[in-house]
């Protein structure tokens, strides 16, 4: 790398400090463990995240950009292995065979987009897959939400490539389908600026896609996550709208828009279109749904909500400390749409801790649950805000908060249930952490019953992990 470009990279915030990629992959085992590895927490904790190869340009990388990479760390026997690979995707394939960039960043795709400059020939958009992951049909995927589940390997994270669902996927793949773990299937969607703008399926346990329907919404909308019931999938159809025209207009593609409205759209689960009910919000932005379930006529939504967002100038705008942030942090809450009269409330949950990356006991995705996890966000840090770790009881309403240390940031943590858990909350919540101060990377299991405590085992990682996106926890 010559010297012009790495200023250039460290001059943008998401190509910087622990944001910087890796280049290198690396298997280490028996790790060194401050405090004592479980000896009944047994499976594969893993965080993705972008690492991009080759920038295009690097004034205007977005933290969506980047190639993705995983990290993980095996738990057996009160031992821990560290393992980091990058997924292995064509479009990295192909951009390493040239030794340099084929892609340019979403920024600049959506600037060609809207000139009319015609997209490379390999495609428009490279699938990246670096954005969560999902376990279904004993198989392991990484996802990105323009893309298509990666297959890979446990537990060397092998590539072993993309599933179309023997052609019957014919939408991008959200990155957080639900998998409801009663019946086995996962129900996923996947959004476009052009119609239709999104798109429903529902893939049984055998892991065959059985159902697909749109969804008509007026606009093409990022429409991040979604929620299941054991009855219904939640969409949420909230106003980042793409626009081409406004784009034609020297404007952004993707932009926020609220005269486009919010809502909470409820489908039932194996149900089309015309059965959508549509419930009418107050403008809001949620990235991310903790869990939902069926409480009578009512259907229950939990999440972290936001005023609004501005995620397209997530660029080297984000260390901007002009830039006021506290609008677009979320704050845990709380939905209820009636079924039978069409009414919906929304009740805040905290007012006082801004987070993301919600979790729960995934075992229990759909029904009713008692335990949240969240991310805690300072808001006067930029960019790299999460120091510390949140656990919601719905039942009590008691927030206990985990904090991570001076200089310590965090991310989304897992909940793993104990080998042999009865509790919704016997186990434990995990999480990478990178001290700033001591330039070290950890990972931290906490035991999820004794939140407030210390740590139980803080795993030590030879390596500099970046921070990431989401997490996820597979059992062995
Ligand atoms: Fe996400």
């Amino acid at each position: 790398m010559s010297t012009q470009e790495k200023i250039e990279i460290e001059e943008n915030f998401f190509l910087s400090g622990n944001y910087a990629p890796v280049s290198e992959e690396h298997v280490a085992e028996d790790l060194e463990v401050i405090g004592e590895i479980p000896a009944d927490l047994k499976g594969y904790f893993m965080r993705i995240g972008p690492n991009p190869v080759f920038v295009a340009n690097p004034a205007k990388y977005h933290i969506f950009d980047g190639d993705g990479m995983v990290h993980q760390v095996e738990f057996d026997g009160g031992k821990a292995t560290y393992r980091n690979r990058f997924v292995d995707t064509d479009g990295l394939r192909k951009e390493r065979e040239k030794g340099s960039w084929i892609w340019k960043g979403m920024t600049e795709t959506m600037e060609d987009m809207a000139a009319g400059t015609p997209p490379p020939a390999e495609g428009m958009f490279k699938d990246l897959v670096n954005t969560a992951m999902v376990f279904h049909n004993d198989t392991f995927y990484g996802l990105m939400e323009g893309g298509v589940p990666h297959e890979m390997s446990l537990p060397n994270l092998d590539t072993v490539g993309p599933n179309n669902y023997e052609g019957r996927l014919n939408h991008p793949f959200t990155a957080h389908p639900k998998v409801d773990v009663e019946t086995g299937e996962m129900m996923t969607f996947g959004y476009s600026p052009m119609p239709p703008f999104c798109t429903y399926s529902v893939i049984n346990a055998e892991g065959e896609l059985v159902h697909s329907t749109p969804i008509s919404i007026p606009k093409g909308v990022m429409m991040h996550d979604c929620a299941i019931t054991d009855k219904h999938t939640i969409f949420l159809d909230l106003p980042i709208t793409f626009d081409f025209t406004r784009a034609m207009n020297g404007q952004k593609m993707l932009d926020w828009e609220p005269e486009n409205g919010s809502r909470i759209g409820v489908v039932p689960r194996m149900g089309s279109d015309e059965d959508i009910k549509w419930f009418e919000i107050d403008n809001c932005m949620v990235f991310h749904v903790a869990n939902a379930w069926e409480e009578g006529d009512e259907v229950v939504l939990l999440a972290c909500r936001a005023n609004k967002t501005e995620v397209g100038d997530a660029t080297e705008n984000a260390n901007d400390a002009d830039m006021d942030m506290t609008d677009q942090l979320a704050l845990f809450t709380e939905w209820r749409m009636n079924m039978a009269t069409g009414e919906v409330t929304e009740r805040n949950l905290d007012p006082v801790n801004y987070g993301e990356f919600p979790r729960i006991n995934d075992n229990l995705a759909g029904r009713k649950t008692r335990y949240t996890y969240v991310a805690g966000i300072d808001q006067n840090q930029r960019g790299t805000p999460f120091n510390r770790e949140m656990k919601y009881d719905g039942e009590t309403g008691d927030i206990q908060v985990h904090p991570l240390g001076e200089g310590c940031k965090g991310g989304e943590a897992i909940f793993a249930p104990r080998v042999g858990a009865v509790d919704e909350d016997d186990g434990y919540v995990i999480l990478f952490v990178r001290d700033e101060i001591n330039q070290t990377s950890e990972c931290r299991v906490i035991d999820a019953k004794n939140f407030e405590a210390e740590p139980v085992a803080r795993v030590k990682i030879p390596y500099r992990v970046p921070f990431g996106f989401h997490a996820s926890w597979v059992a062995k």
